[in-house]
C-alpha cells in the first residue's frame, strides 16, 4: 500500500538520465581543477579561472535544476520509506553546493579585480578542490540511492 507524506521520493529513472547525460559538467569540473593547479596572481591572468567558474557555475545551476524537477519529486506517494532521510539529505546539499560555487566565483572575481581584501589563488584552489571532493561524494551517495530505489521497484532491496 502506498503512504502519502509530505516528503521526498525519488524518480530512480530521471535522475539516472540527468546523471549519465552529464558530460559538460564533468568536463567544467576538471577544467576548473586544472586551472587550480596553475597559480596565477591577482589582476587579468585570473581571467581564465574566473571564466571557467562562471561555466560551472551555470552548469551546476542547470544541473540542479534537472535533479531537483525530475529527479526528486516532493509531496509525493513514498513507496520507499526506508530511502527517504538519505533523499532528503542529498537534496538539501544541491543549495548548499550552489552558494558554495556563487562565493567561489565571487572571491575569484576579487582576485582578478585586484580587490583590496581579494584571497590568493592558492586559498581559491584548496576550496574548489575540497568543493569538487565533497560534491564527488554526493554524486556517487545519488547513484547508490538511484541502484536502491531500482531495487525496492523490482523487489530485491538490500
Ligand atoms: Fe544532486
Amino acid at each position: 500500500m502506498a503512504v502519502l507524506t509530505g516528503t521526498l521520493t525519488v524518480n530512480a529513472a530521471f535522475l539516472q538520465e540527468i546523471k549519465e547525460d552529464d558530460r559538460d559538467l564533468r568536463q567544467l569540473l576538471s577544467s576548473v581543477a586544472d586551472r587550480c593547479c596553475r597559480p596565477t596572481g591577482p589582476g587579468p591572468t585570473a581571467r581564465p579561472l574566473v571564466e571557467q567558474l562562471w561555466k560551472l557555475r551555470d552548469q551546476l545551476a542547470l544541473h540542479f535544476a534537472l535533479e531537483d524537477a525530475y529527479g526528486y519529486f516532493e509531496d509525493a506517494i513514498l513507496e520507499s520509506p526506508r530511502l527517504n532521510g538519505k533523499a532528503e539529505k542529498l537534496h538539501a546539499e544541491h543549495d548548499v553546493f550552489f552558494l558554495e560555487i556563487c562565493e567561489l566565483v565571487e572571491a575569484a572575481e576579487e582576485l582578478l579585480y585586484c580587490e583590496r581584501r581579494a584571497p590568493s589563488h592558492g586559498s581559491i584552489s584548496v576550496r574548489f578542490l575540497e568543493f569538487h571532493t565533497r560534491f564527488e561524494r554526493h554524486q556517487r551517495e545519488e547513484n547508490q540511492l538511484i541502484l536502491s530505489a531500482f531495487n525496492d521497484d523490482i523487489g530485491v532491496g538490500d
